[in-house]
């Protein structure tokens, strides 16, 4: 009998590696099942799992130095805000300096996911086959299923123009010489507007919604690195950046924008630093929610009525695992109730990897979620007794609906260093938890070992 569970994880994005990294690094035995023929997920232009969401000219919005994992630097040479080629190839280069590739099955997805009655995993992959895991870590992403406007537009079905969501966007010679209307105020809407104003005789942004759009730099720094001290309350962060966002970019109805209905840090952060330029050329004219598609024409909620060619919505994305059943897990609206965005409370030996949407990165995010998971896999984490946890849990979803604006782009919001920062001291005091137990193992290895 082995003496370490055997563990399967889904995904090899940036998060399913940055797992995979930790278990192998920590001798936990794992097969890391990924539906492309390489890692990077998101980040492969054109990835052939038909998932990833990137553009020709995709560049990472939060800076080098917040993205990278904590060991592996990404090159010197790269920009501050590097090209999603370059980031692709910085996943790729993880794998193979951690050597770990050969854990990974390529080309293979797991369609279904089912828990079995004594505990662990029986995973269904594509060829048919069926193998077993005592745990499992899900990294299957979390923006690659288009949310598209709910409910859609009235005349969206006889709409003359062409409709896209932003998942399906590549390049803006779609709109050469055309009238485009681009809805939404995340960053999806403030890159893909700025692409489309080079080329298209107009460019609508509709919103339902401002936002303060943080420029890249501040200072002369990456945005991202202004100092950010988790000791100090968040309510005072928040004052100071909130100054001075309204310093540097100033009231954003001059733009022509909406007034943003909330402060800074209370809505997922939207960065461009081209969106207000290409408005104040008059290349992007702002507009307020779109009421109607009528023929080949946009009315909009102001009683504005324009000619297009096309929609883009940039409206978000939705939590989904297509490989479990809907009454075991899911997240309905987004929501998904989980300690610490990790362990769900239900089951022992199930765990996500970068379900997060952090003020910040992913990728050191999951680094640290796939060390405190091979933790708890080793015995050498314990969880709070089942209360606290779920008092914990409870705590964590009444602050996030206090702070955010009530969006199904709000379910799942961390703060980078402080979510870091917490990990850090919970994993400390499962430590000692562990300890106290004789550092049991929580989740009992009595599954087959694992074959690559
Ligand atoms: C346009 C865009 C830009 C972004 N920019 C940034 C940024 O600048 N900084 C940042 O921190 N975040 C950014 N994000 C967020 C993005 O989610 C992360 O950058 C990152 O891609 C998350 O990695 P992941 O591994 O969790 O998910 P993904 O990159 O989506 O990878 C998931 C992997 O799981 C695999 N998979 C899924 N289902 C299965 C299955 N059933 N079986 C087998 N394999 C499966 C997929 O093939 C894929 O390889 C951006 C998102 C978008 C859409
Ligand atoms: N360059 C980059 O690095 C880059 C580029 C693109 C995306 N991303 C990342 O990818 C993730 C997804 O971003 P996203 O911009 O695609 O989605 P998003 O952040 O969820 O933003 C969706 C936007 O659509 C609006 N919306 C949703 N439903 C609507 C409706 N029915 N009518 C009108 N407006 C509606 C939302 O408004 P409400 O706020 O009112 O809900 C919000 O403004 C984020 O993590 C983002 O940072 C990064």
């Amino acid at each position: 009998m082995a003496s370490v569970p055997t563990a399967a994880i889904i995904g090899a994005g940036s998060s399913g590696i940055a797992a995979a990294k930790a278990l192998h690094e920590r001798g936990v035995p794992f097969a890391c099942f990924e539906a492309s023929d390489r890692v990077g997920g998101n980040w492969v232009f054109g990835n052939r799992n038909g998932m990833s969401a990137a553009y020709r000219q995709l560049h990472i919005n939060t800076s080098r130095e917040r993205m990278e994992f904590s060991d592996f630097p990404m090159p010197r040479t790269y920009p501050d805000y590097p090209h999603h080629a370059q980031i692709a190839a910085y996943f790729d280069a993880y794998v193979d300096h951690f050597g770990f590739r050969d854990r990974i099955r390529f080309e293979t997805r797991v369609e279904h996911a089912r828990r079995l009655e004594r505990g662990g995993w029986e995973l269904t992959l594509d060829d048919g086959s069926a193998e077993r895991f005592d745990a499992l870590l899900v990294a299957n992403g979390h923006h690659w299923d288009p949310r598209w406007p709910e409910p859609m537009f009235p005349g969206h079905e006889s709409f003359a123009g062409e409709q896209l969501h932003a998942h399906a966007y590549r390049d803006n010679d779609i709109f050469a010489g055309r009238d485009v209307v681009i809805l939404g105020m995340g960053n999806s809407a403030m890159d893909i507007g700025v692409e489309a104003s080079y080329v298209a005789r107009r460019t609508f942004l509709a919103a339902r919604r401002g936002a303060w759009i943080i420029p890249k730099y501040m200072f002369g720094r990456p945005v991202d690195q202004l100092p950010q001290d988790p000791r100090i309350p968040f309510r005072i962060r928040q004052r100071v950046i909130h100054t001075l966002i309204r310093l540097h970019v100033g009231d954003p109805t001059r733009y022509g924008l909406p007034k943003p209905d909330h402060r800074f840090g209370e809505a997922h952060p939207t960065v461009s630093g081209r969106i207000l330029d290409r408005i104040q050329h008059g290349a992007i004219t702002p507009k307020p929610n779109i009421r109607r598609l009528d023929g080949e024409h946009v009315e909009f909620d102001d009683g504005t009525r324009e000619h297009v060619d096309v929609v883009v919505y940039c409206t978000g994305y939705k939590i989904s695992f297509p490989f479990f059943d809907d009454d075991l897990v899911s997240a309905p609206d987004n929501r998904i109730e989980l300690f610490r965005r990790v362990f769900h409370p239900e089951m022992e030996d199930v765990f996500f990897v970068a379900l997060v949407q952090p003020l910040g990165a992913i990728m050191p995010i999951a680094e640290v979620q796939g060390q405190w998971i091979a933790d708890y896999l080793k015995g050498e984490y314990a969880l709070p007794p089942r209360p606290a946890l779920l008092e914990d849990i409870e705590h964590e979803l009444t602050a996030m609906r206090r702070r955010y604006v009530a969006s199904k782009r709000h379910t799942i919001q961390v703060d980078f260093d402080d979510y870091l920062h917490a990990v850090e001291k919970e994993r400390r005091a499962g430590a000692e938890r562990a300890r106290r137990q004789g550092f049991r193992l929580p989740v009992a290895p009595h599954l087959a070992e694992v074959s690559v």
